[in-house]
């Protein structure tokens, strides 16, 4: 036992000064000793459980585990599952929901176009399919603002927002102008009466999307279509200046 130097008011017995610095000897606090040895015994513990046993994985692979289990257990959609979604008013109200809550902010209320493009055109950076769009909304392009959504909504949401954005899809909504490329469903492109959509990429770059039409006698059929359909009308100047 070191021998006391001076009692002092607050630390009690100083056993020890140097260059009058004084230290005391006092009992630590029981709460303190309990969370010090806790803690070591928890560290034996632990360590016999993860390491030395792995009676259990570790963090990040428990969590890549279960991530695996999940990809696993959502099912692979098919392009034909998420069109007949798109034609399924249930579906597409939950996928409108869905784009309420996490897409206007960018989109916009109608999906015309504000900070990301319109999803209402017939023109796509990342492809207007139903795989395209469900491939950009699960994992986004984060590099250029969108971000991924498979993640933070689940399999069955990303589902239903590209149900609803097929079912605005060429609805072309007043909105932020054309970006990307034209993107004709095999049905548009029947209706239009051309066959190689490649032609309708290259009406598209040649001619504006407004189209001018009246300048060319267009057939009948065309001008049925031409109540705002890029497509049909694009296509018809292409035809009719260029070959
Ligand atoms: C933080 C802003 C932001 C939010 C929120 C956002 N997007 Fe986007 N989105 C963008 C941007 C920016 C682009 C264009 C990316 C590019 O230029 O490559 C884009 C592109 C897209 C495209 C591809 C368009 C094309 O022309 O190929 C789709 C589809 C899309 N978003 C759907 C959604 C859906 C559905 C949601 C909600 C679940 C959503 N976005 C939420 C910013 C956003």
């Amino acid at each position: 036992m070191a021998e006391i130097k001076r009692h002092d008011e607050l630390q009690g017995a100083i056993v020890h000064v140097y260059d009058g610095i004084e230290e005391a000897d006092n009992q630590l606090p029981l709460w303190w000793l309990a969370i010090f040895y806790g803690a070591i015994v928890f560290a034996i513990g632990y360590w016999f459980y993860y390491e030395a046993y792995a009676a259990a994985p570790l963090g990040r692979a428990a969590y890549d585990e279960q991530m695996a289990a999940e990809a696993a257990a959502a099912p692979e959609v098919t392009p034909e599952q998420l069109v007949a979604m798109g034609e399924d008013a249930e579906a597409v109200a939950a996928g409108r929901a869905v784009f309420e809550a996490n897409c206007v902010a960018c989109h916009d209320q109608m999906a015309q176009g504000k900070i990301g493009p319109n999803l209402t055109d017939a023109y796509w950076i990342h492809g207007g399919s139903a795989m395209d769009i469900h491939l950009t909304i699960t994992q986004g392009y984060p590099a250029k603002g969108m971000p991924p959504w498979g993640p933070s909504l689940g399999a069955e949401a990303v589902n239903h927002a590209v149900a609803y954005i097929l079912s605005i899809r060429n609805t072309n909504v007043e909105g932020k102008e054309a970006q990307g490329e034209l993107y004709a469903p095999e049905g548009a492109v029947e209706d239009a009466g051309v066959q190689e959509p490649a032609e309708v990429l290259d009406g598209a770059a040649a001619a504006p999307a407004d189209g001018d039409d009246a300048e060319h006698a267009e057939p009948a059929d065309h001008a049925e279509h031409a109540d705002g359909e890029p497509t049909a009308e694009g296509s018809g100047s292409n035809e009719a200046t260029e070959e």
